[in-house]
């Protein structure tokens, strides 16, 4: 789809492309090979992370390859989307700790250049600001990584959010509360809030990369990529970014593919 901004300008939207493995090892290894890329060619670039099962291939693979030698992180610097607030980089669930212990400590990044939201923060909004003031010192995100939430989220923006939001402290719903429920003690001891980036920051990345696995996806993908742009499906407005790349395996695509999207060869 086409839209005439002004005489001299256009935008183009609706340019997604999308990328069928057959399993979830084959989608980590595509999406890996597409942050590959932008790591080779533009090492000091700022890539945006995520958590949650989905990217965990991802991140092994990206490791593999930097272990035979084929990649260096010396200059890379991310910014991950979300953080629970109230844990600190110790809790095991805290996303600190899980991109420490899946990625970050077997690669040769410089601890320093990782960032993300600190769940202890005492003063949320400030601490919304520091974080909002770190991705533009970084130049902004060449390639934002994200996963899908079964209710359409991404990072931790939740259906009925503003597009125009920054950095900010969120409410969970009940449906991410329980999705989330299986990886602590108890469905209590699941945080109620999170610090995340906004839809903002999200579609201000250069590039996007979607990472979808599993048929308990394959609604969702269908409904955010070619359903209606809504507010109630946070993930909808990608369809608007210019440059989006979704990768998935066949159980996580085939609906997107039944409502007539094509996937690249
Ligand atoms: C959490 C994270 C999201 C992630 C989502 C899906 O809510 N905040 O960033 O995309 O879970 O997780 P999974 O990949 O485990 O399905």
């Amino acid at each position: 789809m086409r839209m005439n901004l002004s005489r001299n300008h256009e935008i183009e939207w609706g340019a997604l492309r999308v990328y069928e493995a057959a399993d979830y090892n084959g989608m980590s290894r595509r999406a890996a090979n597409i942050i590959s890329a932008h790591v080779i060619l533009h090492p000091a670039c700022c890539l945006g992370l995520a958590t949650g099962t989905t990217p965990i291939g991802i991140y092994e693979q990206l490791i593999r390859w930097y272990e035979k030698g084929d990649l260096d992180f010396a200059a890379t610097r991310t910014v991950n989307l979300d953080e629970y607030r109230g844990l600190g980089p110790g809790h095991e669930q805290s996303y600190r700790y899980f991109m420490n212990s899946r990625f970050f400590d077997h690669i040769n990044i410089n601890r320093e250049n990782t960032h993300l939201p600190d769940g202890l923060a005492a003063d949320p909004e400030a601490e919304c600001r520091r974080y909002n003031a770190v991705i533009r010192s970084l130049g902004g995100i060449r390639l934002q990584l994200l996963g899908l939430g079964r209710n359409g989220h991404i990072g931790f923006n939740e259906p009925g959010g503003a597009f125009e939001l920054e950095t900010h402290l969120v409410a969970l719903t009940q449906s991410t509360i329980n999705a989330n429920a299986p990886l602590f003690s108890s469905r209590d001891a699941v945080p109620r809030q999170a610090f995340t980036m906004g839809i903002k920051s999200i579609m201000q990345a250069k590039a996007v990369l979607v990472a979808v696995s599993g048929e308990d996806k394959a609604d969702i993908v269908a409904r955010a990529f070619s359903g209606p742009v809504t507010p109630e499906l946070p993930s909808s407005i990608l369809q608007m970014h210019p440059d989006v790349t979704l990768v998935g395996d066949r159980a996580a695509l085939h609906k997107l593919k039944e409502s007539g999207v094509t996937v690249c060869d």
